[in-house]
């Protein structure tokens, strides 16, 4: 299972690559427009030259379907490793596998987001897209079970011999990567701030402390006995 961050922020992105837990990186223009990222190519630019060749999902800003696969080859311009972002269908509902199918068709990685049924999924896999999103989080805000679907999605890409792999995205708790984790995820994509909760325990913490004030005590003891 490979973890991505879904964060535009450099600071966090170069911590958690420093230290060798991230596989990748997602943005998304509201993840973007948070940071400060208003210059969506200068942005994009910075976080791929720090990751490369880790792959950096962008997603396109334009709801026109002819728009879309431009921005697509003008973002893969940028930098050998992004992934253009293309949602399954656009705000009217227009269906989007066309522009996956030819962005991929140009090897331009595609990212098919905001997937939010298996259904999705599966258009998704037959456009060709490298990776499929699944906003676990918004599954479950509709009463949807979003383990369920991820589950599914794995059994039928493996089954079906598709190349697509899985990202669960829109995380809100710890508890909803581990979920995705047993659900068999391909990927998760983490917002910061729940990549440092699921480092820390406070039970963690005090048995560090009680190991190095005993190491302490030893030194100690070794100094006092020296100077006898
Ligand atoms: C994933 O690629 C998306 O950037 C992200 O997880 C969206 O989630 P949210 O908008 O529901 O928080």
């Amino acid at each position: 299972m490979k973890i991505f961050i879904d964060s535009a922020n450099i600071k966090e992105i170069d911590k958690w690559l420093s230290m060798g837990v991230i596989d990748g990186v997602t943005t998304n223009p509201s993840i973007m427009f948070r940071e400060g990222l208003y210059d969506i190519e200068q942005g994009t630019r910075k976080i791929a030259a720090l990751i490369n060749p880790l792959p950096l999902s962008v997603e396109v800003t334009t709801n026109d379907l002819g728009e879309m696969l431009k921005q697509g080859r003008q973002f893969a311009a940028w930098s050998p490793n992004i992934v253009v972002k293309i949602p399954q269908i656009n705000q009217d509902g227009v269906p989007c596998f066309g522009v996956m199918r030819q962005l991929e068709k140009l090897n331009i990685r595609v990212n098919a987001t905001v997937a939010l049924s298996l259904g999705q999924v599966i258009l998704s896999a037959k456009a060709g897209a490298t990776y499929i999103s699944i906003f676990a989080g918004r599954v479950m805000d509709e009463g949807g079970n979003a383990s369920e679907l991820i589950m599914n999605s794995v059994d039928i890409l493996e089954n079906s011999n598709f190349q697509s792999k899985i990202i669960v995205g829109s995380i809100r708790s710890v508890g909803d990567i581990l979920a995705a984790a047993i659900a068999g995820a391909h990927i998760i994509t983490i917002p910061p701030q729940y990549i440092d909760q699921m480092a820390d325990h406070k039970y963690t913490r005090e048995t560090v402390r009680q190991f190095i004030a005993d190491a302490n005590q030893a030194i100690e003891m070794m100094r006092s006995k020296k100077s006898k």
